[in-house]
């Protein structure tokens, strides 16, 4: 490949020189409200750089077979739980230093009290809704006390989306139920029509389902995820009731142009799809607005590299790794660095009824290069998003003596 005229130019260029002079910043421990783990063999490759970095994530349900009912969940919760623990043993004795995550390499008694740490990680579990859900469904969830949310997919609008809700306004006593049960109502918003064009799906979802959704159920908690237009942001912010939407990195620092870049670039393809750059200044202002209904989410969602350079490449980023770097960056291009400990760490944790954490995490202004690939098991490897790029920030962990 002649690197002139394919892959090359860095898409990342956040505009003007950084207005802030900080060189270390603290948080208190992020949460990721919108988390793709997988399952098998893939889980175990990813699960770590979550929980080195995230206290707690919303784990989306869309596996095969997705997770319907509570004892899927619970399964799926206690295999995260195992994959985490091999995990851990596994960055115990690294093979090579270049096998850990760049948090790891540290001295040997801080990274043993890091991998403990990332032992405490929650996977906060999620059902997917079918057209089959029933009000008893939602009962069970909300006694089980351990889904805290139900995910809505309109019928093949994303990955793994085939067994979604063919027709939202059927699922009345369902939503009903999620209303009186004040379980959140997590919502995948675009429509699926073959006729509306790719990029206006998100807005054509607005009009036709969400306006109505809000209005019919007014007390239901609503989190919009993934938005990635100026209508999305701007439906969050007049909605009346109880509505919240999650922003991930991809959304934040490129436009639709990084999907053409000298080339075809199936790593930044993702669903909802990277829009015009007008959506992504509409998406920074929310974010780093200070108002409490826009939280972090980062979407991360892993698909082998050979999926993605493919005919009919998947939709999805995977950034966790990075996720609080990508972060970090966008929020300092606007000048709101300040801004990013209540986004990331404070308003999702109060939308979802939960305490935010007190532990602390700190992130240092030092260039880091995003790895052009990490394994992903079965001979698998992933391309993260931004590969290859330089970050001004890189995440140094939670705060703590060795001892802790
Ligand atoms: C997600 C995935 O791969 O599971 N893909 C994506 O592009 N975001 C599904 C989703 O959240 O839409
Ligand atoms: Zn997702």
């Amino acid at each position: 490949m002649n690197s002139t005229e394919c892959g090359g130019g860095n898409p990342l260029s956040p505009p003007g020189e950084p207005e802030s002079s900080a060189t270390r910043i603290e948080l208190p421990l992020p949460d990721d409200w919108h988390l793709h783990l997988r399952d098998g063999a893939a889980l175990r490759h990813v699960v770590l750089a979550s929980a080195l970095q995230f206290g707690r994530a919303i784990v989306m349900p869309n596996l095969k077979p997705p997770v319907v009912r509570c004892d899927q969940a619970r399964d799926y919760r206690t295999r995260i739980r195992e994959a985490l623990r091999a995990a851990v043993a596994t960055a115990h004795s690294p093979v090579t230093a270049s096998d850990q995550p760049p948090v790891l390499r540290c001295e040997p008694e801080r990274r043993a009290w890091l991998l403990e740490e990332a032992l405490r990680f929650e996977p906060l579990m999620t059902l997917y809704l079918t057209d089959h859900t029933t009000a008893a469904d939602i009962d069970a969830a909300a006694d089980s006390g351990l889904v805290h949310a139900v995910k809505l997919y309109p019928a093949g609008a994303t990955t793994h989306a085939d067994a979604g809700v063919s027709e939202v306004g059927r699922l009345g006593p369902v939503l009903e139920r999620m209303q009186k049960r004040s379980l959140p109502l997590l919502v995948h918003g675009e429509v699926t029509d073959a006729d509306i064009d790719v990029f206006d799906r998100e807005a054509v979802f607005i009009d036709r389902v969400l306006e109505g959704l809000r209005a019919r159920f007014p007390a239901l908690r609503i989190v919009f995820e993934h938005i990635t237009t100026r209508q999305a942001a701007q439906f969050v912010r007049q909605a009346e009731g109880p509505t919240a939407a999650t922003i991930t990195p991809q959304h934040l620092l490129y436009n639709r142009n990084a999907i053409f870049r000298g080339g075809l670039r199936p790593h930044w393809y993702c669903l909802p799809v990277l829009k015009r750059e007008v959506h992504r200044q509409a998406l920074l202002e929310a974010a780093v607005s200070g108002l409490p209904r826009f939280f972090l989410g980062t979407d991360s969602a892993p698909h082998a590299a050979r999926l993605k350079e493919h005919a009919a490449a998947c939709a999805g980023c995977y950034s966790a790794p990075h996720a609080l770097a990508l972060y970090a960056t966008a929020f300092e291009a606007a000048g709101a660095l300040d801004r990013l400990a209540d986004f990331a760490a404070v308003f999702g944790a109060r939308f979802y009824g939960l305490a935010p954490h007190t532990r602390r995490v700190s992130m240092l202004r030092e260039a880091s290069e995003v790895p052009h690939a990490l394994p992903f098991g079965r001979g698998n490897s992933i391309v993260p998003l931004a590969a290859g790029e330089h970050l001004p920030w890189r995440f140094e962990g939670l705060i703590g003596a060795a001892t802790g």
